[in-house]
């Protein structure tokens, strides 16, 4: 056991996913309420705004300190330090969602009890799936009248494709919610309205089957009792393994605008969720407690505090310590960094940073040394793999209404294109530079930034683009050469990312089919990795 094995063990390292609406800002709080990282609920609901990012996205960059203060929450909770990562409501950013998704070791679903499972929760869960993130889910909203458990248990199973196994089963719902049967402690927690209740306060009712429920809740607690029996039919046991693997998720029911259930939740993230595992690397895998510091950059936020005007990576700490003033690699580049300013997210507040661990998010403010899918160690020649980047699928040309800030507009745009919130290519032929994106709002989102943090008013003009592939070519098949034959041959539509990544762009799908039987050695990807 290294030194550092202490430290990793107590660390638990996830994020909430939902469909709008569901409750996620709610159970945020009350995890933060309920861990004691903050005093009074209400503090988060600032953030709120954020759901309705179409329309009032602008409002949100004003309360931007605030929004971003609290995209990594830091608590701690019995012996644990819980880092909970913030994932963007509004679908046309789920490109940054997958990569926080990646930085995680564990997720909590929320759904809303009367909406069952919601489109843009399965597109989330589908990424956690394809990484096989174990999962945890809470079913919200208990309080209203809203779907069967069984018929809930069921639709999780089938839209997730995992098996669900039920810790706590609710009895009654709406006017009638009495509160949840405990299958594992075999007690009842009653049910209190409320929002003042603070952790450990609830009642207790000790006995599944004991009479002074049946008494007390009548018909609703008759049926739970039943429910639980055909599930303990029908649903395997608990297995922690088939739970870390993904193939299993324990669900709890609850509602977190009145605390109830949310403790429940923080004792599952720390007695079932993991620990930091180890993380590939091209060169080798990584383990958590090793002595030496390491870790990737899954994010980057441009200008996030008005007051500082700096941009923060985030980066996910992979093994080792890290330590303030220590200095870093970033491998790409092979430059040095010694930021003295690291910071890290205790609740609301941007705190400075003393010392982090595997599992931990830490704050970087840079100017442009550090990009998405960066490694940082302390000296070894590491590259981790597997911060995705998905072909766009909507593209805009891009010019400046005054030729004389076309300095301004490329800077502003690189450094856009590095914190992810959009893709900018530089076509091979011609000097205009092509945006792509995954969501339409994306280009509202980059024109307003571009006027507004870079003083360029930029207009975005339909481009005759629809489809990218990245493009290479391996070893086997020609490597390099095949690839310059392919470039050369197809100049016209090809173009670099930002990080000069060769892309095919085209107009029709079918094209894309005639490139890949004319280019047999030649492999085109929707996604790319950053390697
Ligand atoms: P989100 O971050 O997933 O988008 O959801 P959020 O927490 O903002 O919750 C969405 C709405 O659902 C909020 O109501 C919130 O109060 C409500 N809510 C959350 N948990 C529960 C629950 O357990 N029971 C009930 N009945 N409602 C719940 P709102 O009217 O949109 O906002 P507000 O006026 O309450 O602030």
């Amino acid at each position: 056991m290294s030194d550092l094995t202490p430290q990793v063990r107590r660390r638990r390292t996830f994020a909430i996913i939902s469909h709008p609406d569901a409750g996620k800002t709610t159970l945020t709080e009350k995890l933060l309420l309920f861990s004691g990282a903050i005093q009074i609920a209400g503090s988060v609901k600032a953030r709120k705004a954020s759901r309705h990012a179409t329309s009032d996205w602008m409002e949100i960059e004003k309360q931007r300190g605030i929004s971003v203060a609290s995209s990594v929450m830091q608590m701690e909770y019995r012996d644990c330090v819980i880092n909970l990562l913030d994932t963007p409501g509004h679908q046309d950013f789920s490109e940054d969602t997958y990569r926080v998704l990646t930085a995680v070791d564990a997720a909590l679903m929320v759904i809303d009890a009367a909406n069952g499972v919601e489109p843009q929760t399965r597109r989330l869960l589908q990424v956690c799936r394809a990484r096989n993130t174990p999962i945890l889910t809470f079913v919200n909203k208990m309080d209203r009248e809203v779907q069967e458990p069984l018929a809930l248990m069921d639709e999780i199973e089938r839209e997730l494709g995992m098996t669900v196994v039920p810790f706590t089963w609710p009895v009654g719902m709406g006017k009638f919610f009495g509160g949840v049967l405990d299958l594992r402690k075999d007690q009842m927690r009653v049910f209190t309205p409320g929002e003042d209740r603070v952790a450990g306060t609830e009642e207790i009712v000790e006995g599944l089957s004991n009479p002074a429920l049946a008494d007390r809740f009548g018909a609703p607690y008759e049926q739970a009792a039943g429910e639980i029996e055909l599930v303990r039919e029908a649903a395997p046991e608990f297995e922690h393994e088939a739970f870390l693997g993904g193939q299993q998720t324990p669900m709890f029911f609850g509602s977190a605008v009145n605390n109830f259930g949310v403790q429940e939740v923080l004792d599952a993230l720390v007695d079932l969720a993991p620990a930091p595992g180890p993380r590939p690397a091209i060169q080798r895998t990584v383990e958590p407690a090793e002595a030496k510091f390491s870790g990737v950059v899954f994010k980057i936020q441009a200008n996030m505090d008005p007051a500082h005007r700096d941009r923060i990576a985030f980066l996910r700490v992979a093994s080792g310590k890290f330590q303030r003033g220590m200095r870093m690699k970033v491998v790409r580049s092979g430059k040095e960094l010694r930021p003295n300013t690291v910071v890290t997210f205790m609740s609301q507040k941007r705190e400075l940073l003393d010392e982090a661990f595997a599992g931990d998010i830490i704050g970087i403010p840079n100017h442009g040394v550090l990009q998405l899918g960066d490694t940082l160690t302390e000296g070894e020649a590491l590259q981790f793999t597997g911060l995705p980047f998905f072909a766009p699928e909507l593209f805009r040309s891009v010019e400046v209404a005054d030729p004389l800030k076309t300095k301004q507009l490329r800077a502003g745009l690189t450094q856009l294109g590095e914190e992810g919130a959009i893709q900018v290519f530089r076509p091979m032929l011609g000097s205009m530079l092509l945006l792509g994106a995954v969501g339409q709002l994306q280009f509202e989102v980059v024109a307003h930034r571009l006027e507004h943090e870079y003083g360029v008013k930029a207009r975005i003009m339909p481009a005759r683009f629809n489809v990218a592939r990245w493009v290479t070519c391996d070893e086997a098949d020609g490597g390099e050469k095949e690839l310059k034959r392919f470039i050369d041959g197809n100049s016209h539509r090809l173009a670099l990312d930002a990080v000069d990544a060769p892309t095919l762009l085209l107009e029709y799908a079918g094209e894309l089919r005639a490139c890949q039987e004319n280019w047999p050695k030649i492999k085109f990807h929707a996604l790319r990795e950053h390697a």
